[in-house]
């Protein structure tokens, strides 16, 4: 397998008026990757995505597919990429089956061929003679995949595909992109403002926000990076706060009523717990979250001052020092 960069942006940028709505993007995805393009509503992940597609023209920077710059070689790169941006649109009174025989008509490449097995792939086939208005929702969705993957593509771009879709659709376009992506034959893109959805069916991920990069590697790492937090709730809360505050797991614990957040390897919540308990206090609640997970709640909340950790190593933990 070649390790190559499949899809690399440069210093990606787009302005509108006087406000860039992507600014100096810099992302590298590689074959075989489900990456995920993580951001808050209003990021620049649609933005992003659209200059991937060409769809739209970047002020600065550029895009490289396959190698190649994307602008010198639209027509052929674009080939080999399938693109869902937000919602498919379908002629309703017409069958599956004969939307993507128009879709594929308008491509002009024989994709009409394969026709049955896109529509096998995200589990239409059974239906495919059945008008689209009588579809639900997320199936609409899964035909706007279906769409996406005539033609065979390396790289599929989806942007927001489980958006405004209930659990059970939610479910069925998250076990689809992981058949995808099982096959190896395919890499795909996906955009979500869900950290729980990326981390699901991501391999690789980026997160931007106000169209700047934030952080971008492999999902597990980047989860597992910086310190943890668990938060307590325990009463009562004060002799909690002394007891955590001299265990030898716990490397800073501050009271922040109603609960502690105390700095700790999420590992070691059961182990606080027991001692918790064990030393007559009682235990509410207990909610261990990763340095990435409190980042991306906070920026998400809106908080202007957001104190980015550095995700770039696994921090040391205070708590190996004082073992
Ligand atoms: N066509 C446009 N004209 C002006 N501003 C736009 C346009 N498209 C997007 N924006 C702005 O760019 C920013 C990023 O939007 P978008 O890429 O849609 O974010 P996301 O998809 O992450 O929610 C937002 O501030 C949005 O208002
Ligand atoms: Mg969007």
């Amino acid at each position: 397998m070649d390790d190559a960069p499949l899809l690399q942006t440069f210093e990606l940028s787009k302005r509108y008026r006087k406000r860039w709505a992507v600014r100096d993007l810099n992302l590298t995805v590689r074959r075989g990757e489900v990456f995920g393009f993580l951001g808050p509503n209003g990021a620049g992940k649609s933005t992003t995505i659209r200059m991937l597609l060409s769809l739209i023209k970047p002020t600065a920077g550029r895009v490289e597919l396959f190698a190649k710059p994307l602008h010198r070689n639209r027509a052929s790169t674009l080939r080999r990429v399938g693109g869902l941006v937000e919602r498919a649109d379908f002629y309703l009174y017409l069958s599956a089956r004969r939307n993507l025989e128009i879709v594929a008509a308008l491509r002009g490449d024989g994709s009409g061929n394969d026709i049955d097995r896109v529509l096998d792939l995200v589990g239409l086939l059974p239906r495919a003679d059945e008008k689209v208005k009588t579809y639900s929702h997320g199936m609409k969705q899964r035909l706007g995949i279906a769409q996406a993957l005539l033609g065979k593509p390396e790289l599929v771009i989806l942007d927001e595909p489980t958006s405004g879709l209930d659990p059970q659709g939610i479910k069925e376009v998250r076990e689809l992109i992981q058949r995808l992506s099982g096959s190896g034959a395919i890499t795909v893109f996906l955009s979500s403002h869900l950290l729980s959805e990326i981390e699901q069916t991501a391999t690789s991920m980026a997160i931007i926000n106000q169209g700047k990069l934030i952080v971008q590697g492999r999902v597990t790492e980047l989860l597992n990076a910086g310190p943890g937090m668990i938060r307590f709730e325990a009463r009562p809360l004060d002799r909690a706060l002394e007891i955590l505050k001299a265990s030898p797991l716990v490397a800073g614990a501050v009271m922040a009523a109603p609960h502690i957040e105390c700095t700790a390897r999420r590992e070691s919540a059961p182990l606080l717990t027991r001692l918790l308990v064990e030393s007559g206090i009682d235990v509410h609640a207990v909610v261990p979250r990763r340095t990435l997970e409190e980042y991306f709640l906070a920026i998400t909340e809106g908080a202007s001052d957001v104190y980015i950790p550095d995700l770039s190593s696994p921090a040391p933990g205070p708590w190996e020092a004082r073992a």
